[in-house]
């Protein structure tokens, strides 16, 4: 499919390439983006779409590094405290004892403690894997809950504006979900204000790539109801894009 989409290049539109060629980016170097770029990131989030324009966010740069060391350290500390609650797997004991809780909270939080964060929050508390990729800034997409229909989506679509934009420029960028981590710290809320009717579920990390990106991650095939005909027919069924074996 890489193949595929490298030879269908020149047919693409710009705004094309930068969907299909923005990749996470997780190794930084150390010198931060300037300032003019990082508020043209903020400047294409701005812009974006909101249900009834409610515009339903507040944005944070963070580009101290002394506050993001601190950030770091403190997210590892509660990965690490979460981990040992809830990773039944490391002893017998724990087998016994915290099985059944962990498989409850796993159950009641089932999108929070899915098998991927999961994976990721392991690997952070063992000091395998940073929080933030030591990105030089942070930009934190605050929601405004009192937007219109559902904020979080269009705290979606502003950061895919940032993160698009970025990538445009040359930058590198990844969104950050486990800033969460950090909300169970009064302290984190207090120093970035998020309290009512503010909340913080996630961020973008912002810099330079150290290492050009890999390929694209894969993308399942979707299959797609086309209804083309009358109320009686059933729909057409298609398969969207193409596996990678
Ligand atoms: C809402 C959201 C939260 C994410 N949180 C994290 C995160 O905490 N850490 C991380 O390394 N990647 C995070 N990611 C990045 C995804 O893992 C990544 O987008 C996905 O694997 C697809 O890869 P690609 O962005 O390179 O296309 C997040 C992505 C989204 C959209």
């Amino acid at each position: 499919m890489a193949e595929q989409k490298e030879q269908d290049l020149n047919t693409w539109t710009d705004v094309e390439k930068v969907i299909f060629q923005r990749r996470s980016i997780r190794a930084f170097k150390k010198d931060p983006l300037p300032d003019f770029m990082i508020r043209r990131i903020l400047e294409a989030g701005r812009f974006a779409p909101s249900a009834g324009n409610a515009q339903p966010w507040k944005f944070v740069v963070v580009n101290s590094p002394e506050i993001l060391a601190e950030m770091e350290k403190d997210a590892v500390r509660i990965a690490k405290i979460m981990m040992w609650f809830l990773d039944y797997t490391r002893s017998r004991i724990r087998q016994l004892f915290l099985k059944p809780i962990s498989k409850l909270f796993i159950w009641l939080y089932h999108n929070e403690l899915h098998p991927v964060p999961m994976g990721l929050l392991q690997r952070i508390s063992m000091n395998k894997a940073p929080v933030f990729h030591h990105a030089p800034t942070l930009i934190l997409l605050m929601e405004d809950r009192r937007g219109v229909s559902r904020p979080a989506i269009d705290i979606g679509i502003c950061g895919q504006n940032m993160v698009l934009t970025a990538h445009s420029l040359g930058a590198g960028s990844c969104w950050i979900g486990l800033i969460k981590l950090l909300m169970y710290y009064p302290k984190w809320r207090k120093f970035f204000g998020v309290q009512y009717p503010y909340r913080l579920e996630v961020c973008l990390a912002l810099g330079w790539p150290k290492v050009p990106a890999d390929g694209p991650v894969p993308r399942e095939v979707q299959i797609v109801h086309w209804f083309e005909k009358s109320l009686n027919d059933a729909p057409r069924i298609e398969t969207q894009g193409e596996s990678y074996e």
